[in-house]
C-alpha cells in the first residue's frame, strides 16, 4: 500500500505542485534512515506526506517520526495519505508553524532528535538550527533540502552550517540539492 501511495503522490504533484522532494530524493532519505538507525526524527515541511512516508517507512520497530506542516489543507492531506499507506503509528503530525513550534510547551516533540530534516520556508533555517540544537546529540544528523535550487536564499546558511566547527557538512547533488551535516561535538 505504501508504494501505492507514494506513486498516486508523485501523480498529484504533477498535477500541482506539493513540491514533494521526489523520488530520488524520496530512495535516499530511506535508504539513510536505514543505514543511520535514528530512533527519533523531525521533518519541518510535511506538505502531503511524501518524504515523511518515505523516511517513516525505514525506520527500526522503536523508531518514530514527528512532522510539522503550517497548512492545513495539505496537513489534512498527508493525514489521509498517511492512514492509507498504514504508517500513522510511525508518523505523528503536527499542525504547527516552526521554529515557533519548539518553543510552545503544549506540543510534544521528542526531548532527542537523532535526525532533523529542514524542507519548509528557505528564510527560517537559523531559527530551525537554533530550536532543535538543544535536543540534538554528537552523531545527531541535519540535512537540509533544496540548497542548490535556492543558493542564494541560502547562501549565508550553508557557509554558516560548513564553518561550524561543530558540524561535519557535506553537500549532495540530487534532486534540489541536500545538506548532510552530523554534529560532531
Ligand atoms: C517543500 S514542502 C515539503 C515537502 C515534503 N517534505 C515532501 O517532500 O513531501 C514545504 C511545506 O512546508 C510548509 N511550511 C513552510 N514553512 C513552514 C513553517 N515555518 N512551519 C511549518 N510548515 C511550513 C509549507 O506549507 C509546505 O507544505
Amino acid at each position: 500500500m505504501l508504494k501505492v501511495v507514494l506513486s498516486a503522490i508523485e501523480r498529484e504533484d504533477a498535477k500541482e505542485n506539493l513540491w514533494i522532494v521526489g523520488a530520488e530524493v524520496g530512495r535516499f532519505l530511506h535508504y539513510l534512515v536505514r543505514v543511520w538507525r535514528p530512533n527519533s526524527i523531525v521533518e519541518i515541511g510535511t506538505s502531503v506526506g511524501y518524504s515523511a512516508l518515505w523516511m517513516a517507512s525505514a525506520l527500526s520497530e522503536s523508531g518514530h517520526l514527528w512532522t510539522i506542516e503550517s497548512h492545513k489543507e495539505r496537513f489534512e492531506r498527508a493525514k489521509t495519505n498517511i492512514n492509507k499507506a498504514k504508517m500513522n503509528n510511525k508518523i505523528t503530525q503536527i499542525l504547527h508553524h516552526a521554529p515557533e513550534v519548539f518553543y510552545d510547551k503544549e506540543v510534544n516533540l521528542p526531548k532527542t532528535v537523532d535526525l532533523v530534516f529542514f524542507d519548509a520556508t528557505k528564510k527560517q533555517h537559523y531559527q530551525f538550527y537554533e530550536a532543535v540544537k538543544p535536543s540534538m546529540q554528537k552523531g545527531g544528523l541535519i540535512i537540509v533540502d533544496n540548497v542548490d535550487s535556492h543558493s542564494t536564499a541560502f547562501a549565508g546558511f550553508i557557509d554558516f552550517m560548513i564553518e561550524n566547527p561543530r558540524l561535519n557538512t557535506v553537500k549532495i547533488n540530487i534532486g534540489t540539492g541536500l545538506l548532510l551535516a552530523t554534529i560532531n561535538s
